[in-house]
């Protein structure tokens, strides 16, 4: 929904062959956490590249509430003058997280050490999502809350006056969880251990050692092992945000799917825990070529560039679901238009996303003419191959950016056009979407049913 609360029905049309340089958006995750940390150290942190989305431009919000200075100070060009660990202030208001899962989270946990009370709430996918995964572990260092039943915004957090530091056990593959965890562990005195039994997103690790935290990490039979040394002086940064690979995830999908395109995605972030998504195209058969491969800012970044040919379907190994747990959506759209079956196991957190990521997809798809089937942990599409997706249905959004786009790239491949009911959510991630895709000629109205 637009900020308005009006549904902005957006319908793809079947389009191609789509061609062109597609530039995606800043990293969602790594632009959160530069604005969070740089709340966090006393000095001025300058970020280049931030995602502008609705998300985003949230926590740029929350970090002003808790007494940063955020500014803008061109496109995508950012400062923030932060308050030190420890140093937030107490909110006047009520701080209004929209949409942001990763928002609310992480926030959570940066203030739950502090001794300062701040209440939390957020659009109607954000009060419906789990809160206890934060919850609990910030109990442990002496931090309250009071939220709705089943641990839903919005909440109210009591910060803990005397912090104690924790070692906790990741219940669930959930870099939001370890990240709250280790951003609640800065101001708590002595070692804060997190071990989670399944690598997730390292980006909040490698933050951290990079604004001069001492943060170690090892690998143990247990699983990966985190050790932070807590009340740093953290020290402001400048951040250059490489360019995100969940959003270059659509164009990376409309190339493949749609016959005889060729779209190059440059300077995408392509960080091991973030990276599944591509290695399991490329089981499929996908063209993918990655240019200049190089480093930025403690992170791995190449340009990619994705041509049309057919796809098979596979097995996708469970192990590999923590680092593409965003990408189901469009694989999902993808395996409709490839040959055979794709079977995509250990993926229950889709459940607590956005929406429940499963439903949603085997719903649309469905009303689309493809054949699923799901558990509560996997699911099964049954490819039609090149060109064989009927479409001609509109699908539900559920006030989840990633499934809004799913199906719109999936509709410039099906026979006929595919409706989204509400394309508003996709502003939280890719503002730029409609606009990017058209570039590379693909057909999108804001018609319902095209
Ligand atoms: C994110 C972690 C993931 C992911 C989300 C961003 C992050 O969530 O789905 O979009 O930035 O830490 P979980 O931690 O719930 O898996």
């Amino acid at each position: 929904m637009s900020a308005h609360g009006t549904p902005q029905p957006m319908t793809a049309l079947p389009s191609g062959p789509l061609s062109g340089i597609a530039d995606v958006p800043g990293d969602k995750s790594i632009s959160h956490r530069s604005l969070i940390l740089g709340a966090m150290c006393v000095g001025e942190t300058r970020i280049t590249g931030l995602l502008e989305g609705d998300d985003v431009l949230d926590t740029a919000k929350a970090m002003r509430a808790f007494g940063a200075e955020v500014e803008q100070t061109g496109p995508g060009e950012w400062r923030v003058r932060g308050v030190g660990v420890g140093g937030f202030a107490e909110p006047d208001g009520v701080i209004d997280c929209g949409n942001s899962g990763t928002g609310v989270r992480l926030i959570m946990g940066a203030m739950a050490t502090q001794p300062i009370t701040a209440t939390f709430t957020g659009d109607a996918s954000l009060n419906s999502r789990p809160m206890a995964r934060i919850t609990d572990p910030i109990a442990l260092f002496g931090a309250q809350a009071v939220g709705r039943s089943g641990g839903r915004l919005p909440m109210t957090i009591v910060g803990a006056a005397d912090p104690v530091p924790v070692n906790y056990t990741v219940p669930m593959p959930s870099a939001q969880v370890k990240s709250a965890v280790l951003l609640a562990g800065l101001n708590a005195p002595g070692q804060t251990v997190v071990i989670e039994k399944e690598a997730t997103r390292d980006h909040t690790e490698r933050m951290l050692a990079g604004f001069g935290a001492e943060i170690t990490t090892e690998q143990t039979s247990e699983g990966r092992v985190i050790t932070l040394t807590g009340q740093p002086e953290l020290t402001p940064q400048d951040i250059a945000v490489p360019r995100d690979p969940s959003s270059a995830a659509f164009p990376v999908a409309v190339a493949l799917m749609v016959p005889g395109s060729d779209v190059l995605i440059p300077n995408i972030g392509l960080n091991p825990t973030r990276a599944g998504l591509f290695a399991t195209l490329q089981e499929m058969g996908a063209d993918l070529t990655f240019q200049n491969e190089r480093t930025e800012g403690g992170e791995p970044v190449a340009d990619l560039r994705a041509r049309y040919g057919p796809l098979q379907g596979i097995e996708v190994p469970a192990h590999r679901a923590p680092s593409m747990i965003d990408e189901y959506p469009i694989l999902s759209a993808i395996a409709a238009t490839a040959n055979g079956r794709t079977v995509m196991t250990g993926i229950k957190e889709l459940r607590v996303k956005e929406s429940d990521r499963i439903d949603a997809m085997a719903r649309g798809l469905e009303a689309c003419g493809v054949t699923i089937e799901e558990t509560e942990d996997s699911m099964t599409v049954h490819g039609l191959g090149q060109g064989g997706v009927p479409g001609g249905a509109t699908c539900e959004s559920r006030l989840d950016h990633r499934i809004a786009m799913s199906f719109l790239c999936l509709g410039f491949a099906a026979k006929k056009p595919i409706t989204v009911d509400d394309a508003g959510p996709v502003a939280t991630s890719f503002p730029i979407f409609e606009a990017l895709m058209t570039a590379l000629g693909a057909k999108l109205t804001h018609e319902h049913g095209g």
